[in-house]
């Protein structure tokens, strides 16, 4: 039969030691996107249904659907999982980009990655108070990026109530960082 998501993605995906500085250990995962079969398991994986945070599903009214309304998606590697869990699930998409890119009044919040430190930024219009939100993204290591994602959804009043990941690298402690909302991720390692 298929080989579990989590072993299929751990054969595609390749580790490159030292990118993009010294000690890091960079987790490619183009190899995962670039194949056609292994893509569409992920952006399935990631819209699941099943993924829901219940805690914040139960603040939210309405159970129908996948418990959210909205997909958002992280700069740059998120954008193409994001989208694509958009049209398998019929919602719209709305980017967290890096600083500078957005044209209109936006929110921004800074913060500190693996390795360096940048400011997301989001539409003050592109989220509105009491939508359900999906946040996506490709790798989950410190969990600043995503802490910051989290943050500029709440700060336009959105509800987060999934956050979903491929790859999540647990020695890093992202999960915690996230905490209390709920990280789904397809392979943790
Ligand atoms: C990577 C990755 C996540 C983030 C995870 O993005 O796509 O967004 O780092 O790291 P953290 O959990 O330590 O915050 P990067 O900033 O390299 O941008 P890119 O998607 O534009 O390559
Ligand atoms: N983003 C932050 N840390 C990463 C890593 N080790 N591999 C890929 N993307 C990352």
């Amino acid at each position: 039969g298929d080989p579990s998501l989590d072993a299929l993605i751990a054969d595609l995906a390749v580790d490159v030691p030292d990118f993009p500085s010294p000690g890091v250990v960079f987790r490619d995962l183009t190899p995962v996107f670039a194949d056609g079969p292994a893509f569409r398991r992920v952006v399935e994986g990631l819209a699941a249904p099943s993924l829901v945070d219940p805690r914040a599903a139960a603040l939210a009214a309405g159970g129908a659907g996948p418990g959210y309304d909205l997909v958002v998606g992280v700069e740059a590697r998120g954008f193409l999982l994001a989208a694509a869990v958009a049209l398998d699930t019929g919602l719209g998409v709305v980017p967290v980009r890096k600083a500078g890119k957005l044209p209109r009044e936006r929110l921004s919040a800074d913060y500190s990655l693996e390795y360096g430190t940048a400011t997301l930024e989001v539409h003050t219009d592109s989220i509105r108070p009491g939508q359900r939100v999906l946040v996506v993204d490709d790798v989950l290591a410190t969990g600043g990026t995503l802490a910051a994602a989290i943050t500029l959804v709440e700060g336009l009043g959105g509800i987060v109530t999934a956050v979903s990941v491929v790859v999540e690298l647990a020695a890093l402690g992202g999960r915690q960082r996230i905490a209390p909302h709920t990280v789904h991720s397809l392979w943790s390692t």
